[in-house]
């Protein structure tokens, strides 16, 4: 049984610590470490007591009332059996732009049930968890690790920082659960290690998907432009408000543009991205539109990323395939919907719509964890295409500012 080594971050198995009587009995473990002392439910960190942790807790981190007793009788909640899947959240809080409450939010809508989470360290995922019963209204266990969060759930969510991505999503990979990954995937300096794990995926035939959402707007697009979908896309453009400048700007957002022009043309592995032009390379700009082509076999779209930053809510977002274009409206309550000219289109979340797609994918078979569980290599090549292409565009930005400087492009 895995157990906490240490107070804070580093954490591992530890073999032949004898079992204490009371937790045969009670089926919680009871471990010290690093001058602390932890109680652990089926894995979960329950109650966490210490004097020397750097952070002091001593918390339940589970909506009791709401959960039936367990057969030991000792006030504990019983063992989970549920019919809806378990999800696993890695990351669940928000701290910049995270949308972990989202997405939990979102996978209970879609008949799911976030059980448990994971976060950069012990301390904070009992703070992420304690959050979620709030919001929930139902036991949230926190997790030491990812990994140990995925050997006890159906599927992991993936809402931490890019950086930290590849920790989940080895994590989903290990124990042979279905993921959905916050985009981008990987950072871009990070792509060979993203591809390689998305291959990895793809060979053991364990569902990944990433979030990138806009897709799923596109039938408000062919709704307020009758007669578009039967013309063959030529360009497809795309205006965000990212909160961070620079750089930073264009990484948070190529992955949304991407999966939109994958959603509209069928760009397959051999996919070459050419003509890499930015409006401004400098560090710190807060306007910037990032063009470029795509390009396989016969198939060529011109693409326009359009950025603003955005520091607050409601931020701007709007999409043209042709020159048609639709702009979003936020209302009361996030209801979102798109116009264009005088006319306008409810749209349900994009997120709710594809995290209902995912959860919709975890059907009794595809929770089994052996290999070869579910088989989508279509959603495997739509992310490593999108990696490749994100990467390509990158290289093509760099080259530019050595050619032309800083601000030129
Ligand atoms: N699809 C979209 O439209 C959309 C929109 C916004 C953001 N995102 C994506 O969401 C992701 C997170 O956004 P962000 O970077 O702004 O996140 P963030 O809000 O800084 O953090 C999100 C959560 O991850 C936790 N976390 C931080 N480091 C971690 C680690 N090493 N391991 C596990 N959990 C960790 C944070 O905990 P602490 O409080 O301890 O830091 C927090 O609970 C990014 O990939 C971003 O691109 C997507």
């Amino acid at each position: 049984m895995p157990a906490v080594q240490e107070c804070c971050g580093a954490v591992g198995p530890r073999e032949g610590e004898p079992e204490r009587e009371s937790e045969r009995q009670t089926g919680v473990q009871v471990r010290s470490a690093g001058g602390h002392e932890e109680e652990r439910f089926e894995g979960a960190v329950l109650v966490r007591k210490s004097e020397k942790c750097c952070v002091s807790l001593c918390q339940i981190v589970a909506h009791r009332a709401e959960l039936p007793a367990n057969a030991h009788g000792n006030g504990l909640p019983a063992s989970p059996v549920l019919s809806a899947p378990r999800i696993g959240l890695v990351g669940a809080g928000r701290s910049k732009n995270g949308l972990g409450p989202f997405l939990a939010a979102a996978c209970e809508a879609a008949g799911a049930r976030v059980v448990g989470v994971s976060g950069r360290n012990p301390a904070r995922a009992v703070e992420a968890a304690e959050q979620l019963v709030g919001r929930l209204q139902h036991a949230v266990a926190a997790y030491s690790s990812a990994r140990l969060l995925a050997q006890h759930v159906d599927a992991l969510v993936i809402a931490s920082p890019a950086e930290a991505h590849a920790e989940g999503l080895v994590a989903a990979l290990a124990t042979g659960v279905p993921c959905l990954c916050e985009k981008p995937l990987v950072p871009v300096d990070r792509t060979a290690d993203g591809l390689a794990l998305c291959e990895a995926f793809r060979r053991r035939g364990i569902l990944l998907a990433e979030n990138c959402q806009w897709p799923q707007v596109l039938p408000a697009l062919w709704q307020l432009h009758p007669g578009l979908q039967e013309r063959p896309v030529q360009t497809v453009a795309m205006g965000l408000g990212p909160s961070q400048a620079g750089r930073a700007m264009i990484e948070d957002s190529i992955s949304h543009v991407l999966s939109v022009v994958q959603a509209l043309v069928p760009f397959g592995m051999d996919t070459a991205v050419a003509g890499v032009r930015q409006t401004d390379a400098g560090e710190r700009a807060e306007q910037n539109v990032v063009t470029f082509r795509m390009v396989e076999g016969a198939r060529e779209v011109a693409v326009e990323l359009h950025l603003r930053r955005c520091p607050v809510q409601p931020r701007p977002a709007w999409l043209a395939v042709n020159g048609a274009r639709i702009d979003r409206r936020i209302g009361p309550n996030y209801e979102q919907s798109f116009v264009a000219a005088n006319e306008s289109v409810p749209v349900s979340d994009p997120l709710h719509q594809l995290v209902y797609a995912f959860v919709a994918h975890l059907t009794p078979r595809n929770r089994e964890r052996s290999p070869a569980t579910v088989a989508s290599p279509a959603l495997h090549e739509l992310i490593a295409v999108r990696l490749r292409c994100q990467e390509a565009i990158f290289r093509g930005l760099e080259r530019g500012s050595r050619e032309f400087g800083a601000g030129g492009g």
